[in-house]
């Protein structure tokens, strides 16, 4: 029995240019690519136990049993890779996170990602990367980007084959910090798979989408070449594209908190005192703050001493989803 049984660590990652739509809602097919970096001192470890004892798939995060439609979305995904490997069984999963969960710290991609290792590798599958970054994304769809090590790309791709993620540098590449100002660790009201299937309602969708190869482009040469500026002022930018999508699809959503935005003007104030930083929001208000290494220490005194920051927590980039023992 001990190959039905595999452990698998996966981190969140944090996106320069953003996923916000899709062309394919069953097999999440992005609108457009985006670009992130692995977040390496946050992570996701998960195993996976097929067990002809299961009823049915039994699933714990931080050690409360999941219900409802958590509990679906993963057994669904089990589903899939059940019918990948030919397994009849179902299996006991049991997943910690060292971060808060559904608050916009990607912690389904983190969570996905682990699941599509260990789920695999448990059902005797010896996935590749791109096999497995295929997988991870039918559970969410920046999961996929947490596959691969370092920085990644997401190819849109034009079918469920070509979708994948791939790095565009190792974790050593740059040291770049990730501070994340977290104003509210409370679940969010209206997830992204939701979200995503309303983008196309906002009249702002189509031109982001457009726009969003130039905004790759861009983003991946800045970080080929390392330019803090460069990625500072085409990520901020990528990031309010998205909000703005949000905020006018119907029913809009508006994630920002007024905490949110009070972050994101000092990031603007201190950056033209000359400290390189910059700001990046996903479904959720909290204000992920991205600077060298150099300045994390001054940083974080900054955004400590604002009221609205409840907690702060950063890490540097990460690497692959990788089997533990
Ligand atoms: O993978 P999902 O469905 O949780 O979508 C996440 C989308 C954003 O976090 C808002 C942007 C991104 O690219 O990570």
């Amino acid at each position: 029995m001990s190959d039905s049984v595999a452990t698998a660590v996966a981190h969140p990652n944090i996106a320069f240019i953003k996923y916000w739509g899709n062309r394919d809602d069953s097999l999440r097919l992005p609108a457009n690519g985006s670009i992130s970096m692995n977040l390496g001192a946050l992570e996701t470890r998960t195993t996976v136990a097929f067990s002809s004892a299961c009823r049915s798939d039994r699933v714990s995060v931080n050690g409360s049993l999941s219900e409802g439609e958590a509990l679906i979305r993963v057994a669904n995904f089990m589903d899939r890779i059940r019918s990948l490997a030919g397994e009849k069984r179902f299996a006991e999963i049991e997943s910690q996170n060292n971060f808060p969960i559904g608050a916009g710290i990607a912690s389904s991609a983190a969570a996905f990602a682990a699941l599509a290792l260990a789920g695999s590798t448990a059902a005797g599958l010896h996935l590749n990367e791109a096999e497995l970054s295929r997988l991870a994304r039918l559970g969410s769809g920046s999961a996929c980007r947490s596959i691969p090590t370092g920085f990644c790309e997401w190819l849109a791709g034009d079918s469920d084959e070509e979708s994948i993620a791939v790095s565009i540098a190792p974790p050593d590449h740059w040291a770049l910090t990730d501070i994340i100002a977290v104003v509210s660790a409370r679940h969010k009201e209206v997830g992204s798979s939701m979200g995503h299937q309303r983008a196309m309602t906002s009249p702002y969708q189509a031109i982001r989408v457009a726009t969003a190869p130039e905004r790759l482009l861009e983003c991946r040469t800045a970080i080929l070449k390392r330019d803090f500026d460069r990625l500072a002022s085409i990520s901020e930018k990528d990031s309010t594209m998205m909000h703005g999508v949000m905020m006018t699809q119907e029913p809009p959503l508006f994630y920002w908190e007024p905490a949110s935005l009070k972050i994101m003007k000092n990031i603007m104030q201190w950056r033209r005192e000359g400290i390189p930083c910059f700001f990046t929001l996903d479904a959720g208000p909290n204000v992920h703050v991205l600077c060298p290494k150099e300045v994390e220490k001054e940083l974080k005194g900054r955004l400590g001493n604002l009221s609205e920051v409840e907690n702060l927590l950063s890490s540097g980039p990460g690497d692959a989803a990788h089997l533990v023992d």
